[in-house]
């Protein structure tokens, strides 16, 4: 089976673009953390869909991770991904951490507005974190579009707001959620489910699917066997600030275990 080439280094991405771009190729950029699943499949046929060629970044982001997180445990299969992806992707870009992060890096990104409550009011440093590496990857590839799932609703908003404000001439398209045969949001943290876990974990998104309020739904999750409960949201889908007359979502985040699970959809 063909496999996509992996790069290690900006320098080896760059001289890789370049060549597609005096050729007139569009590019497309799909950055994930790897462990890929048909949720990031569905990001990469996205970025098929739009460009001529697609490059997918594999990067497990210290810079979001807190120190009590899972960043040493979080899954790492570069091998199995590009197979996954197999002639699906032109390229990956698997920088090790030196490369992203080199000696003396002290330069971060701050994204206000729509970073602003909810996974922010648990996980303080994270969309830091999240803008800081997904500006370096889309300095650093230069794609005409990059894809993002709905399957982190507040991320994608967070990257909008950064590429606008920074003038990235980078195209930002949002995805839908990919989802189990029982409706669980797609991600590579399903893995440490046990089977009771799992099962506990298909709720989550029938409880949102017909929630009557924030209290009725965090109570509901709470009683499904999820052991605690960070946030269950109704907001304006565009601002994430209090829900208006104009569409809204639901958004939660709820651990079984050490296992931190987070969903959303759209809220009538
Ligand atoms: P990761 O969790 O690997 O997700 C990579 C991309 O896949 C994100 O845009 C995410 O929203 C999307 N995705 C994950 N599960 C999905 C699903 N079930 N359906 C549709 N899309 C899904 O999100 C990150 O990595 C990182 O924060 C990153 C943006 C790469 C920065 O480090």
């Amino acid at each position: 089976m063909e496999l996509p080439e992996i790069v290690t280094t900006v320098r080896g991405l760059r001289a890789h673009v370049a060549a597609w771009r005096k050729d007139g190729l569009r590019v497309g950029l799909v950055p994930t953390m790897g462990a890929l699943h048909a949720g990031h499949l569905f990001l990469v046929e996205e970025s098929r869909k739009r460009s001529e060629r697609t490059i997918v970044s594999i990067f497990v982001n210290p810079a979001q991770f807190a120190p009590h997180e899972d960043f040493d445990r979080y899954p790492r299969a570069l091998q199995a991904d590009a197979q996954k992806l197999g002639a699906r992707a032109d390229l990956i870009f698997a920088p090790s951490v030196a490369e992203m992060y080199p000696q003396g890096y002290a330069t971060q990104i701050e994204v206000g507005g729509p970073s602003r409550g909810l996974e922010t009011d648990f996980r303080p440093h994270f969309f830091a974190g999240v803008a800081t590496v997904v500006a370096k990857l889309l300095i650093a590839a230069q794609p005409d579009l990059a894809v993002f799932g709905e399957k982190d609703y507040q991320q994608l908003l967070v990257i909008r707001r950064l590429v606008a404000d920074l003038a990235l001439p980078i195209e930002i398209v949002g995805a839908p959620i990919m989802r189990e045969p029982d409706g669980l949001a797609m991600s590579s943290r399903n893995a440490y489910l046990g089977p009771r876990e799992r099962a506990i974990a298909g709720k989550m998104n029938v409880i949102l699917r017909t929630a009557t309020s924030e209290e009725q739904a965090a109570r509901a999750l709470l009683d499904a066997g999820f052991d605690s409960v960070d946030y269950v949201a109704i907001c304006d889908a565009e601002t994430l600030g209090p829900a208006g007359d104009g569409p809204k979502r639901i958004l939660a985040a709820a651990k079984i275990g050490g296992t931190r699970l987070i969903d959303n959809m759209e809220h009538k």
